[in-house]
């Protein structure tokens, strides 16, 4: 059998993992990363590419005997960078630029699920902050009437372009930073007011060709910065799988109400769907409802799933590619949960400080059953240096998932930088599932 090199486009926490899963495929050469972080320069060999620049990313795949390209972010598969790659005779995993609307547009995605008859919270659409505000203040008179929306950008926005209001004067400052400030930049040239939803959120992620449709192991995120879920939004400060809140018969649901219904949907649109499907749900007390879809490997859910999956991942994505996932069996886990816990920078989610030397990062990883995924770190003049909000995202595996909480957090202890900092209560949520139970 010849081996062929990989090459996973971006530099997070979750191409890191999917570097580490790929490298251990019996297909695999070489793995590179573009532009990749400190640690996938360790597990794999980084090239210092802009995923913006797709003819440099062709010419390097051509160059390099690359027989697939990973894309991991929603940027670059939102500007057609599977497209590109495809229509290049290359081999590439990831939906293509019409698909990926799915994530680049909130409005695409509530129209999509409002005709497929898929359960999501109520909504309207504004082309206008004129119109949206008169909308809330046709239905709430007093600043301080409690309301219950949520308001969203329509593009993307990095998580932030989301804001769940309390108040009728938070939605109206809400409006006004997305549709007249324009904070969001384009991602504000729509929005939508939705109706706010209550529940335990769950991510539920599933391979698909298109046709055959593959979920894997639920997975929760901590999107919170502070411990019991409070603070300002972030890009997910942990993670673990599976999640014991969406038990097997409420995942089916998941399936047969959701998942098949978005896959069809979107080939009936004729953008049919290649690639990771990531369902962001609320289990609300009338059943599953989906708050956003994502085109990708959600990150930091990416870490512990890929840290539990045991079957060839190359393999899937290739059969995804071929439209023949059909043929590859089931998916084949490690039975025991694993977790990741986000070391993140001081100051983050708002300006954080960079350039602080990180030390215990090996003796970390030697941990049994341990791995620490690097994010937003970069190697200068020899030492291992923060540079991103999210830092590391250190991850274990446990018997249970207090077992693998335990071990997490004793490699978190290991590792030190100044400003450092994590969440101290991932997982605990399962805890909560469980004694309710
Ligand atoms: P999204 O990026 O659309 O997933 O939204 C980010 C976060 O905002 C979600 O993880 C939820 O916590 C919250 N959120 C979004 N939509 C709603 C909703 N309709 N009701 C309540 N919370 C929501
Ligand atoms: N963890 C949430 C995301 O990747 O968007």
């Amino acid at each position: 059998m010849s081996k062929y090199n990989v090459l996973i486009v971006g530099s997070g926490g979750r191409e890191h993992a999917l570097a580490w899963k790929v490298k251990q495929s019996q297909h695999v050469q070489n793995v590179f990363v573009a532009p990749g972080n400190a640690g996938t320069g360790m597990d794999a060999t980084n090239v210092d590419l802009d995923p913006a620049d797709h003819n440099a990313v062709i010419q390097f795949a051509k160059e390099n005997n690359v027989g697939l390209v990973i894309v991991g972010p929603e940027a670059p598969l939102v500007a057609g960078l599977v497209d590109a790659l495809t229509d290049a005779g290359l081999r590439a995993f990831g939906p293509s630029k019409a698909a990926s609307e799915l994530e680049g547009s909130k409005v695409f995605c509530k129209n999509l699920l409002r005709s497929a008859d898929i359960p999501t919270a109520d909504y309207r659409t504004f082309r206008s902050a004129d119109d949206a505000s008169r909308y809330i203040k046709d239905r709430f008179s007093e600043p301080t009437d409690p309301v219950n929306v949520v308001v969203k950008a329509d593009g993307l926005a990095a998580g932030k372009g989301v804001v769940v209001c309390d108040t009728r004067s938070e939605a109206l400052e809400a409006i006004d930073r997305i549709a007249a400030r324009k904070e969001f930049g384009a991602a504000g040239k729509e929005l939508i007011i939705e109706e706010r939803l209550t529940g335990p959120e769950v991510s539920v992620l599933a391979i698909t060709d298109g046709e055959t449709i593959v979920t894997l192991p639920p997975a929760q995120d901590h999107k919170p910065a502070n411990d019991g879920d409070t603070g300002p939004n972030t890009g997910g400060m942990g993670a673990y799988c599976p999640a014991p809140v969406l038990d097997e018969e409420t995942l089916a649901k998941v399936e047969s109400s959701i998942l098949v219904p978005v896959v069809h949907a979107m080939k009936r649109s004729r953008r049919p769907f290649k690639g990771v499907l990531y369902a962001g749900l609320m289990l609300t007390p009338a059943g599953p409802k989906v708050l956003e879809f994502n085109v990708r490997f959600g990150d930091p859910e990416c870490q512990p799933l890929l840290m539990r999956l045991k079957t060839d991942l190359v393999e899937v994505m290739q059969a995804v590619v071929d439209g023949k996932l059909e043929e590859t069996g089931p998916l084949e886990f490690d039975p025991r949960p694993a977790i990741c816990v986000v070391m993140a920078s001081e100051g983050y989610p708002a300006d954080y400080e960079k350039g602080h030397a990180i030390t215990g990062i090996e003796s970390a990883d030697k941990m049994e059953n341990v791995k620490v995924f690097h994010a937003g770190t970069q190697r200068v003049d020899g030492e291992v240096v923060n540079t991103g909000g999210r830092v590391l995202g250190v991850t274990a595996m446990g018997d249970s998932i207090s077992a693998a909480k335990l071990q997490a957090y004793k490699a978190v202890r290991e590792i030190r930088w100044q400003g450092a900092w994590c969440r101290k209560d991932i997982s605990d949520k399962a805890l909560v599932t469980a004694a309710k139970a």
